[in-house]
């Protein structure tokens, strides 16, 4: 499949660059935690606190796999934690394009201190908790990506001109040239 799928770090603007990407591309934007909480009908930190964190990460595999269903290709932002499970990583590469938006610790703590909405850092040292999973988790996403862009020191825009470069150039390689619109046209195929 053709999805654009973003992960990375708490905080490295998986939404954000998520949100400019669809409306560039004209794809649907999906967020992982957004439809699992809508799924539940309660928030992230809600769903720790009464079904505790393996369960929500059980339905960020059952949220990879139902959108696995649909033919449409759209932009799919994730949850920082969701590569962390070996079984996701088949299912992102059958989804399409895996990108990693990759940020420091110390970026994430200036974007996130102050957030009470990630329960994993509602704790006594959240830069110490940030460093050890970043640390933990860097290699991780590294392995799930197809291409890694850095964010840190970029504005939004300059993220996201890179994104778009990147991906044409991707699908350049491919054989096939990629419209902003989102149509792929790939001459092999005739359209
Ligand atoms: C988590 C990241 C969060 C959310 C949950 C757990 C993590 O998503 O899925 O709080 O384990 O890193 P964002 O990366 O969008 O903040």
């Amino acid at each position: 499949m053709n999805n654009i799928i973003l992960i990375g770090f708490m905080g490295c603007g998986k939404s954000t660059v998520g949100f400019r990407l669809s409306y560039r591309l004209r794809r649907v934007l999906e967020d992982t935690d957004k439809l699992i909480e809508r799924k539940e009908g309660r928030s992230i930190s809600d769903i720790f606190a009464l079904k505790g964190e393996d369960a929500f990460r059980r339905m960020e595999t059952a949220c990879l796999r139902e959108l696995l269903l649909s033919q449409e290709e759209k932009i799919i932002a994730t949850g920082g934690g969701l590569p962390m499970r070996q079984e996701n990583h088949a299912l992102l590469k059958q989804l399409g394009t895996v990108i990693y938006l990759r940020i420091s610790a110390k970026n994430v703590w200036e974007r996130l201190k102050g957030d009470t909405s990630r329960p994993l850092l509602q704790c006594a040292e959240p830069l110490a908790k940030i460093e050890t999973l970043l640390d933990k988790r860097a290699p991780v996403y590294e392995a799930a990506a197809d291409m890694i862009v850095d964010v840190d020191g970029k504005d939004m825009e300059q993220v996201l001109s890179e994104l778009l470069d990147r991906i044409a150039e991707r699908e350049g390689e491919k054989g096939g040239f990629f419209k902003e619109s989102g149509r792929y046209e790939n001459e092999n195929f005739g359209n």
